[in-house]
């Protein structure tokens, strides 16, 4: 049994001062410390640093280490030229991304105090990576293919990683999950399959939704640039479904859709009658063009939504600091303290609900995965934490997960 104690701790959205936690792998009681140096007196006592926020760890929801590689290669600014760019340079950015790139990337997430990540995973080519990394991974494996030629085929091949990630040893960590591609890219037979094995093994569901206006475009009209797009690459001339009938689709089966800048106020309304939630990834789309998400809409139908990476295809780095700068950069009329607040639950309770998982907040009973932030100053107003943790932060001062420090 260990004791932690630091000064503030982050609970229920509050900066609380004068408590302690007791765990092993799992949070055992969180109460004043000298109750928990009586109850467990051969516990080893962890003292933070002086004006130490002690936070849930950090969870990603949404990461694309495959493509780790990237730096110059994607073509960023708008939407379809990246997408052609990703098409061109696919084969050698994978082919670049080696284990130890993609471990890389892992410590860096660890450092900014991510203990959770959702990947998504295209070719499965990450999954050892991924077990030996020291976090807990959501591993989405992804379906993809429009074309109902080769749809078995490609279910199949789906189905054998979604075996391979269900084989992890336990202390890997690994929880099997299921991303579909997105609406443009997905036959409607094998998204239906997709669903109904997510549902059946209870695994994490995600997919991609409505990221720019060409898709829109391509999905209600079969016309804009996607037009081309598909003509040039798959032979084909019209859309599989629609964003109403794709939508559907989850509707027995709560989701995380990622991005969803172009969905309009019918469609959050449905995401939010059926449980779903959202990832945003503000840096992603600043840099590919696709507009800027409305979170004060997500804010008014109180929609749950995480803060997420993306993966270095669409972005500069997997800091959940550097993503935290940015969202207060791009959505600036949002009220500053209170946003701040609210981008920490996005990556801790909303994100762990999101993924059901057993983290994300300090309660009994969850696993010991803790970020302490140490702040360069005694904080001068309790309540504008949140925004110094995220104004001056650039890496967490320790990391622990299932109660193993890890930084
Ligand atoms: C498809 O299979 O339709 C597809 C694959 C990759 C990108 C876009 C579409
Ligand atoms: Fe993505």
């Amino acid at each position: 049994m260990k004791i932690i104690i630091a000064d503030y701790l982050y609970i229920d959205g509050k900066f609380v001062e004068n408590l302690a936690i007791a765990f092993d792998s799992r949070i055992q009681a969180v109460d004043l410390p000298e109750k928990l140096l009586e109850t467990y007196p051969e516990a080893t006592l962890v003292r933070a640093k002086p004006y130490t926020v002690l936070y849930p760890g950090f969870i990603n929801t949404h990461v694309h280490l495959e493509f780790s590689a990237n730096i110059t290669s994607l073509k960023y600014g708008s939407f379809m030229p990246w997408l052609d760019s990703v098409i061109e340079h696919r084969d050698d950015l994978l082919q670049e991304c080696d284990n130890t790139m993609m471990q890389k990337e892992c410590d860096q997430m660890l450092r900014s105090g991510i203990t959770t990540f959702g990947a998504i995973s295209s070719f499965g080519t990450e999954l050892e990576v991924c077990e030996q990394a020291a976090q807990r991974v959501v591993f989405f494996n992804e379906l993809i293919g429009s074309n109902a030629q080769y749809a078995d085929m490609l279910y199949n091949d789906f189905l054998e990683r979604v075996k391979a990630s269900q084989g992890c040893e336990p202390d890997s960590r690994i929880i099997p999950a299921v991303a579909v591609h997105s609406p443009y890219s997905v036959h409607p037979v094998i998204l239906q399959r997709a669903v109904t094995l997510a549902k059946q093994h209870k695994m994490p569901l995600s997919a991609h939704f409505l990221e720019s206006a060409a898709e829109r475009e391509w999905l209600e009209k079969g016309s804009g640039e996607f037009k081309a797009f598909f003509k040039k690459f798959f032979n084909t001339s019209t859309p599989v479904t629609t964003i109403e009938e794709f939508l559907n689709a989850f509707d027995t089966y709560p989701t995380h859709f990622v991005h969803c800048v172009q969905a309009n106020d019918k469609e959050l309304a449905h995401i939010k009658e059926k449980g779903h939630t959202i990832a945003h990834c503000p840096r992603s789309n600043r840099y590919l063009g696709v507009g800027r998400l409305a979170v004060e809409k997500l804010h008014a139908l109180d929609i749950p939504y995480t803060i997420a990476t993306d993966g270095l295809s669409s972005n500069d780095s997997l800091s959940i600091f550097d993503e935290f700068r940015a969202t207060l950069m791009l959505h600036h009329k949002a009220p500053l303290q209170e946003f701040a607040l609210k981008l920490i639950k996005s990556v801790t309770s909303d994100a762990a609900e999101a993924l059901q998982l057993e983290c994300g907040s300090l309660k009994v009973g969850n696993y010991a995965d803790f970020a302490l932030v140490t702040l360069p100053e005694l904080p001068r107003r309790t309540e504008e934490i949140a925004l110094w943790t995220i104004l001056h932060t650039r890496e967490v001062d320790s990391v622990y997960i299932e109660g193993e420090m890890y930084v």
